[in-house]
């Protein structure tokens, strides 16, 4: 149980400096010098779902471990959820050829990556989809990149499992995946912190206790969430 909170205490911290940083890094919208035509389209577009995670950017040493570590080739074919402005996925397509595709729910960063892409003359081998991850068949990847939040991730897996290949590594920064141990974990120096970077292998067989996540989920709201404890008195 000590071990539990330290590691929600640990998680707790990086996923508020997330936030923070989030909070910090959002751009902010240009004000506006005339006013838009009644029937124009907003000129700031807006998440058509609340996003599940702020946009915080993976810095480019944790991105370069995080190809790495999943031994990304020309061969593969690369999913990022949640891939804010492309870098991991621009970057895997830029120094091995990667064909990859980034969801994100954000438009404004779709556009973004789209442009950072054909900025990195990379446009004929990457695409970036507004989407939700949790509603995209990602079943012809051969790897998966995350940096999402740990319930986030714990939704993810009975679908990570289920639809992948085996054989197909899913690399995650600086959050893990409950019960389904990493096959590997690096720690990696960042500008501001070290960063976790984990990877899994999907396996030929999956154990079915890794395909039911609520009780994982539950504990780790319970973690999150402290309730009145009796005092014996
Ligand atoms: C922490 S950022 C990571 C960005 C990028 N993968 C990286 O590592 O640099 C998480 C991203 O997930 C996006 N996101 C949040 N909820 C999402 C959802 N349901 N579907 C798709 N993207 C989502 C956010 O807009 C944000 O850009």
């Amino acid at each position: 149980m000590g071990r539990q909170l330290l590691k929600a205490a640990t998680y707790a911290a990086i996923a508020t400096s997330l936030i923070l940083a989030g909070c910090t890094e959002q751009v902010k919208p240009k004000a506006e010098t005339t006013p838009p035509a009644a029937n124009a389209p907003p000129a700031t577009p807006t998440p058509k779902k609340v996003p599940d995670v702020v946009y915080v950017p993976t810095p480019q040493v944790v991105v370069d471990k995080m190809l790495e570590m999943a031994k990304v080739g020309k061969n593969d074919v690369l999913y990022d959820l949640g891939s804010g402005d492309g870098r991991i996925v621009i970057t895997a397509a830029e120094k091995f050829g990667t064909r990859g595709t980034g969801i994100e729910i954000d438009p404004k960063l779709v556009k973004q990556a789209t442009a950072n892409a054909e900025k990195a003359k990379v446009s004929d081998r990457v695409q970036f989809l507004e989407q939700d991850l949790f509603q995209t068949d990602i079943s012809s990847a051969t790897v998966v990149t995350l940096y999402l939040l740990p319930e986030l991730n714990l939704r993810l897996r009975p679908t990570l499992l289920r639809t992948l290949k085996p054989g197909t590594r899913i690399v995650s920064h600086d959050f893990d995946m409950g019960i389904w141990k990493p096959d590997r974990i690096e720690r990696v120096k960042g500008p501001r912190r070290e960063h976790i970077v984990s990877l899994w292998v999907v396996p030929e067989k999956v154990p079915p206790e890794l395909l039911n996540v609520d009780a994982e989920i539950q504990q780790l709201r319970q973690l999150r969430t402290p309730t009145p404890q009796p005092t014996g008195n």
